[in-house]
């Protein structure tokens, strides 16, 4: 593997409280980001590493009744914590699942793969990226968005040449990125 296209260690699933809590939810005003990262009603959303399911909150509640979230994580501890704070969300299915190996997901069966503060960690970033040109229907969409204090910029852009190089097109990376982070979106045609 490249320098370029490290792993980063996995966020501890014992740590989880620190990027589930009162403090992020003013900080991050998630709800502000769920349009500009491509997430609408009625869509199905593969969220990809959705430790404790601090996110998936806001996807639940972006996507409505009409649509569905499927809030995957390799890390067993993160999902059982999840399961067991956001049992409430009605339409989101947690499971224990490494993106490089979607088993459980048909082909073309999502309209948007969601990473939110996590491609980095991904280890198999080629079978990642193949499992998720599989899965995405066309003119799907891919939205990632990488926190700025652990992945440093050159970090993304090798990302998104990476991912452009397989298949899925750029759209954009959303100019102004907050200051916790950056996003790239990419569409497969
Ligand atoms: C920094 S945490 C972010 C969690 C969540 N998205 C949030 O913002 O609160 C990254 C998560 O991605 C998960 N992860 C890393 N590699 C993964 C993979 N290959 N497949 C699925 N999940 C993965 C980790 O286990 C970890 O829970």
């Amino acid at each position: 593997m490249t320098n370029k296209l490290k792993a980063f260690s996995l966020f501890p699933a014992v740590f989880s409280f620190v990027i589930d809590n009162k403090l992020r939810r003013i900080l991050e005003n998630m709800d502000r980001k769920m349009i500009p990262m491509g997430v609408k009603p009625g869509m199905k959303v593969l969220e990809i590493g959705c430790g404790s399911g601090f996110v998936t909150e806001f996807l639940s509640n972006a996507v409505g009744d009409a649509g569905f979230v499927i809030s995957i994580d390799v890390q067993e501890n993160m999902i059982k914590k999840a399961k067991k704070k956001r049992a409430h969300l009605k339409n989101v299915e947690f499971l224990i699942q490494d993106v490089s190996d979607l088993n459980t997901v048909k082909d073309e069966a999502i309209d948007l793969a969601f990473c939110y503060y996590s491609f980095h960690e991904v280890s198999d970033k080629e079978k990642a990226v193949s499992e998720l040109l599989r899965t995405l229907k066309h003119g799907g969409l891919l939205s990632i968005k990488e926190p700025k204090l652990r992945v440093k910029e050159k970090y993304v852009r090798s990302h998104k040449e990476f991912i452009a190089g397989k298949g899925f097109r750029f759209v954009e990376s959303i100019k102004k990125c907050d200051f916790l982070g950056c996003y790239l979106k990419f569409v497969k045609d």
